[in-house]
């Protein structure tokens, strides 16, 4: 029978979700310097209990030297769960994303060398190599080989904290530039010790111990049907700057998948069907080949109506959807009520308040500045803040 929105999924491990929607991880702006969450944080989730069948909470950092990574103001910093004192505030988060039946799954991170508060702050900034990068403002300063497995370590602790605090699950970032995938990259993991950039098999090392740690704290700690995904960016290629390729992801999704249990990996992608160039098939038709048949596929990217949703099923076994839910916490919800013509697909100062956006989310997203956009944002620039010193906000 055809792939329908509104199937059951049942992971390999047990859980099951009500629906092939899932909301993608989103950075929500409302964190408290040192990570914590906030009010706002908590109003903003609370609001997307049935945006889809699981929600990815935001990338939160694992260790001290994680993030943040991005901050407008001082009050709106990524979040982090590094230490026990930051629990409370994700218990809460899991509880309100969970009220109506969903799942939560947290997004663990290190953010590497993408660490920009930090270097604001006047604090050392790590990477995998010293590589005075000429889109960074700042130094990098080169991980030890001690530092490098505290922070595995952080990923298992980070894990079992996410277990205490009632997620159904998590998810491991190794997407978007960030430190799993500095290490993948050639262009930016130059080591030459064993986590090092010389072959493809040692760029995959630190992936790999991320993963054999998280495993371990599931396998000792979770419940029976703990959720483990991994997410990955499936090629990093910038105009003539190649870190890897599709090939090689390829091979580190083969690598992941058929190691360890995962219940589905990630593919982040800028719009679902996105190719390779030059290369006929998609990134996920591409991909799907190096999964075993028990752990799912998930793509995202660009889905922005019930149509686009059903068009991206035929390629996955689960949609993630970004900023559609930013604009319409009800997608979900709407779709499995057979509501989908219902969905809101433009911004407004009306919706800004019903989706409970974020204030640190309402000043990116009310500026021309902005990519990838919220379609209608011109009816929200009026909303826009500057910071005391008249400063706009901006993307990073
Ligand atoms: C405001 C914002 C914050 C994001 N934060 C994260 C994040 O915390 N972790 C992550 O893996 N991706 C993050 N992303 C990427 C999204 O998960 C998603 O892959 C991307 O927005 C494409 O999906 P869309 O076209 O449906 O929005 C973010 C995107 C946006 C717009």
């Amino acid at each position: 029978m055809a792939k329908q929105l509104t199937d059951q999924v049942t992971f390999r491990h047990g859980a099951t979700i009500n629906s092939r929607l899932v909301q993608s991880p989103m950075l929500s702006r409302s964190g408290k310097d040192d990570g914590y969450v906030t009010q706002d944080t908590i109003d903003y989730y609370a609001a997307r209990s049935q945006s889809a069948g699981m929600v990815i909470v935001e990338y939160t950092y694992v260790s001290h030297s994680g993030g943040p990574a991005q901050s407008f103001t001082s009050n709106r910093l990524q979040l982090g769960l590094y230490k026990d004192d930051q629990k409370p505030g994700f218990a809460k988060l899991a509880q309100v994303l969970k009220k109506d039946g969903n799942k939560a799954i947290l997004q663990l991170a290190h953010t590497g060398r993408e660490a920009v508060y930090r270097a604001i702050q006047g604090e050392k900034v790590y990477a995998p190599s010293a590589i005075n990068f000429d889109f960074l403002d700042y130094d990098v300063t080169e991980l030890t080989d001690e530092q490098i497995r505290e922070i595995i370590r952080d990923f298992g602790a980070a894990t079992k904290r996410a277990i205490d605090c009632g997620f159904d699950g998590i998810e491991i970032h190794g997407a978007n530039h960030y430190l799993l995938q500095q290490f993948f990259s050639t262009e930016s993991n130059q080591r030459t010790d064993e986590w090092g950039g010389q072959s493809l098999d040692t760029r995959m090392n630190f992936p790999m111990a991320v993963a054999a740690e998280v495993f371990r704290v599931v396998n000792t700690y979770a419940p029976k049907d703990f959720i483990v995904g991994y997410r990955i960016s499936p090629e990093e290629i910038h105009g003539d700057r190649v870190g890897y390729d599709y090939r090689d992801a390829n091979q580190l999704i083969h690598k992941l998948a058929t190691t360890f249990d995962f219940d589905y990996i990630h593919l982040s992608l800028p719009a679902y069907n996105a190719k390779p160039a030059g290369v006929d098939q998609t990134f996920a038709a591409l991909a799907r080949p190096e999964l075993p048949a028990e752990t799912k596929l998930m793509i995202v990217g660009n889905v922005m109506s019930e149509a686009d949703a059903e068009d991206a099923l035929q390629e996955t076994d689960l949609v993630a959807l970004g900023r559609a839910t930013l604009i319409d916490p009800q997608f979900g919800l709407k779709i499995s009520e057979g509501r989908g013509d219902e969905i809101i697909r433009e911004i407004s100062p009306e919706q800004v308040k019903k989706s409970k956006l974020t204030p640190g989310l309402l000043n990116i997203f009310s500026t021309p500045k902005m990519e990838p956009h919220l379609p209608g944002r011109e009816s929200i620039y009026a909303l826009h803040e500057t910071d005391a010193s008249g400063k706009s906000a901006s993307w990073s």
